[in-house]
């Protein structure tokens, strides 16, 4: 078992595409470690100068110098002595095949205790091989996947050590001495479990069901240009060119917010769940339709989320502002209430009253998500 993890130690990045890049940004801005380990498992471009440049600019959020530091000029990336360097942390980089598979990559041999496995290819916590995510435990000490786990053979349970965890939802469940396997769920779920649990305990058999949508922007998961469907693909609308459609697809959303709020099932909540790509590079949003027993205004469902933002500023904001998509890009939120795009309607039915509101909640996908992984971080290392 890994048990406590040291905050100083070098941390460890398998796989640099949007999540992992960003986690990188994240973690050297921060200046916390001297030293971040990134596994790629491969060579990238020309060499070191070429990684340097992906690390040191990005379409969607801009050059890193400007996002470390401000608008100073000087240019937060560097190559000294054949090493590079983001905001003077240093980034080792290990590129051979071996470090292709998370059982072969040396993480303890750098120091590193906790990997975050950002690839999106190893996501079955019950294989324990060195091709697998657990793989990762055989040179660390916890490895933690950003996304939702995925069980392949059906009825197997969730291994004693593995664990799901969302910032303001269900943190506490953490036991540093039995958990090292531990999945940062999607970026939707951190988006839609925070406000649902405020909801569920709230209103708690008053809540009859509820649907999501989330609008979510592209990802490197669907194709530029329309392709041909994989062999065995089910999700073929994937493969549609995500330049100029709206794509409906599916979310696992709504097991994982079960999994982490497991009163929705005791309580016999009701939930769906559903995803649409659309053309922009990140900035989502959850439209949530909720059904209560009762009559309750606006200013009722207002207060539960200014509540629940004053006990959790880190994880929601509560906006009165009237957003759209382009705002919220860079955001450190998990998820951010758009109080005023909450429209509601109260029916009568024999002598009861039920409620339905249309809720919104906003979420960068991409760097809101990084800012969960690193508060999960803050976690295992005692800070939180
Ligand atoms: N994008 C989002 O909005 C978002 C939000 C939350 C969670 N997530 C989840 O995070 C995961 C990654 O998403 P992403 O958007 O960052 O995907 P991405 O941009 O496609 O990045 C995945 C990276 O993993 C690398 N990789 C794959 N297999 C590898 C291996 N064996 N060893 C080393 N590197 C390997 C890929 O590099 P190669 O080119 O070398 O294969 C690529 O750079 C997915 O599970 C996704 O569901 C994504």
């Amino acid at each position: 078992m890994g048990g406590a993890v040291s905050p100083k130690a070098p941390v460890g990045v398998f796989g640099i595409g949007r999540i992992g890049k960003l986690l990188v940004w994240y973690l050297s801005a921060r200046k916390e470690h001297d030293t971040i380990v990134i596994a790629t498992g491969r060579k990238t471009g020309q060499g070191l100068e070429d990684l340097a440049t992906y690390l040191a600019y990005d379409s969607t959020y801009g050059p890193y110098s400007r996002f470390a530091g401000g608008f100073t000029g000087k240019s937060a990336v560097e190559i000294k002595n054949g090493a590079l360097y983001l905001s003077g942390v240093k980034v080792v980089w290990l590129s051979d095949a071996a470090h292709r598979t998370p059982g072969g990559v040396p993480w303890s041999d750098n120091g590193v205790e906790v990997v975050f496995d950002t690839t999106g290819k190893y996501t079955d916590p019950t294989v324990n091989d060195d091709n697998s995510l657990r793989g990762h435990l055989n040179h660390a000490k916890k490895v933690v996947l950003s996304a939702p786990f995925k069980i392949k053979k059906k009825g197997t349970p969730l291994p004693a050590d593995a664990l799901t965890l969302v910032g303001g939802v269900n943190f506490p469940a953490y036991d540093a001495a039995a958990h090292d396997v531990i999945s940062n769920a999607s970026c939707t779920t951190n988006c839609c479990a925070p406000p649902i649990k405020a909801l569920v305990d709230h209103f708690g058999e008053r809540f009859i069901s509820y649907s999501l949508t989330t609008v979510h922007a592209a990802t490197n998961s669907q194709s530029v240009l329309d392709v041909l469907p994989r062999d065995g693909e089910k999700d073929t609308r994937k493969r549609r060119s995500t330049l100029n459609n709206l794509i409906p697809t599916s979310t696992g959303a709504a097991n994982a917010v079960i999994e982490v709020i497991p009163d929705i099932r005791e309580l016999g909540i009701g939930s769906q769940a559903s995803s649409i790509r659309v053309p922009t590079m990140t900035g989502s949003i959850v439209i949530l339709d909720i059904s209560l027993l009762g009559d309750y205004d606006n200013e009722h469902i207002h207060g539960i989320f200014r509540e629940y933002a004053r006990r959790n500023p880190d994880i929601m904001l509560f906006s009165t502002e009237q957003l759209v998509s382009a705002d919220i890009v860079g955001g450190t939120y998990s998820t951010i209430y758009d109080s005023r795009f909450t429209h509601r309607r109260t029916s009568k039915r024999g002598d009861g009253y039920y409620t339905m509101v249309d809720l919104n909640f906003w979420y960068d996908n991409e760097f809101g998500y990084v800012c969960s992984l690193g508060r999960l971080y803050g976690l295992l290392t005692g800070k939180r």
